[in-house]
């Protein structure tokens, strides 16, 4: 079988999801790195036997590469995308497409006229408990959903701001609370709704990160098409990850999801029920919520050889990231607003 020659730029906190998927998918050879902090892409090179590199252009230019993951902050991600489709090379980025709407949606359009695959990563809608509800709701089992809510209350502490050149603020992270953790679960509700979005109204602040400027709550109520109302609340002050809490309420029955699992209490008594079960074992990966890099990594390979659809291509993930922009279009709280 053909391997496909992988790339990954950024070797940052995420990167160890990608490569240890990469390095452990039959179907890929991980052959060069590349960060612009030479310690870290020597440090990833010399671990994974691969090649390291400070500037991009020199590595698509030297490895012929198939296929790239870009692992970088926010507002770099299309523009790095958008060289490696000059180079022919198929690209999956991590969420999110960029900070506004117009450059992702310049990227998809490029992507299509080179003729590559561009995939966005939204790992969750990989998890058992997705996949069963998204099913429950698509095959009309559900009946019509009627109503959703999300809540979100996480950790980032100021360390985590303080760590980074480039989270908290507005023109490189784009946002806080909402475009990068909150991203996950307003993304899972989006898909699972599957209507456009009718009508955004949204409050942000910050109310605890003096550090920075970016909001770190958020709510709002997201009006659909197919009428349904989605309310959703997301605040990163709190002591921990505590699990994300999902609700639908549908005409024939309501779905909780609770971390990576689902309950579907159908209204005749019956239910339903997903669990996260073997889980990917990461060396310093991620061990909380959204830990299936893997499966969306290998379904982006398979699409990279032809042997199935991609699924979250950048058109696809452009629903979302419109929502997203949206939310902060109302919220109102980013400058020039
Ligand atoms: N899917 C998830 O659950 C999840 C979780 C965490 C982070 N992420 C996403 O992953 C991406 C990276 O986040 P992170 O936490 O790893 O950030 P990070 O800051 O730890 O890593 C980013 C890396 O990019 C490098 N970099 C910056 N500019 C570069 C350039 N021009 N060329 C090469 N390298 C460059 C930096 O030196 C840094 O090492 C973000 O989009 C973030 O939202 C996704």
């Amino acid at each position: 079988m053909k391997k496909l020659r992988v790339g990954i730029i950024g070797c940052g906190r995420i990167s160890v999801m990608h490569l240890v998927s990469a390095d452990n998918l039959e179907m890929a050879e991980l052959v060069a790195c590349c960060d612009i902090k030479e310690n870290l892409a020597k440090e990833v090179a010399e671990k994974y036997h691969i090649n390291a590199y400070t500037n991009y252009k020199e590595m698509f230019e030297k490895e012929n590469l198939d296929a790239v993951h870009v692992l970088l902050p926010h507002n770099l991600h299309t523009d790095v995308s958008k060289v490696a489709f000059e180079y022919g090379v198929n690209v999956l980025s991590e969420k999110p497409m960029d900070v506004n709407y117009e450059k992702a949606a310049e990227a998809v359009k490029l992507a299509k006229e080179k003729n590559v695959l561009y995939g966005i990563i939204f790992q969750c809608r990989y998890n058992n408990s997705a996949k069963l509800v998204k099913e429950a709701v698509s095959s009309g089992k559900l009946g019509k959903v009627i109503s959703a809510s999300s809540i979100l209350t996480w950790a980032r502490p100021d360390s985590y701001y303080l760590e980074s050149d480039w989270k908290g603020t507005w023109d490189k992270e784009g946002g806080g609370v909402v475009i990068d953790q909150a991203i996950h679960s307003i993304d899972l509700v989006n898909w699972i709704i599957g209507s456009p979005v009718k009508d955004v109204s949204v409050s942000m602040a910050n109310r605890g990160h003096n550090i920075v400027k970016v909001e770190d709550s958020a709510e709002g109520l997201i009006t659909y098409e197919n009428g349904v109302k989605y309310g959703f609340y997301c605040m990163n002050n709190y002591a921990t990850d505590e699990p994300i809490q999902i609700r639908l309420f549908c005409e024939n029955g309501k779905v909780v999801f609770d971390y990576d699992d689902a309950y579907i209490y159908y209204n005749d008594g019956t239910v339903e029920e997903a669990h996260q079960g073997d889980v990917a074992e990461y060396e310093g990966g991620k061990d909380y919520w959204g830990f299936q890099h893997i499966r969306q990594i290998e379904q982006f390979y398979n699409a990279c050889l032809g042997l199935e659809p991609l699924d979250i291509s950048g058109e696809e993930a452009l629903k979302t990231h419109k929502l997203i922009m949206d939310i902060y279009e109302k919220g109102a709280m980013r400058p020039g607003k």
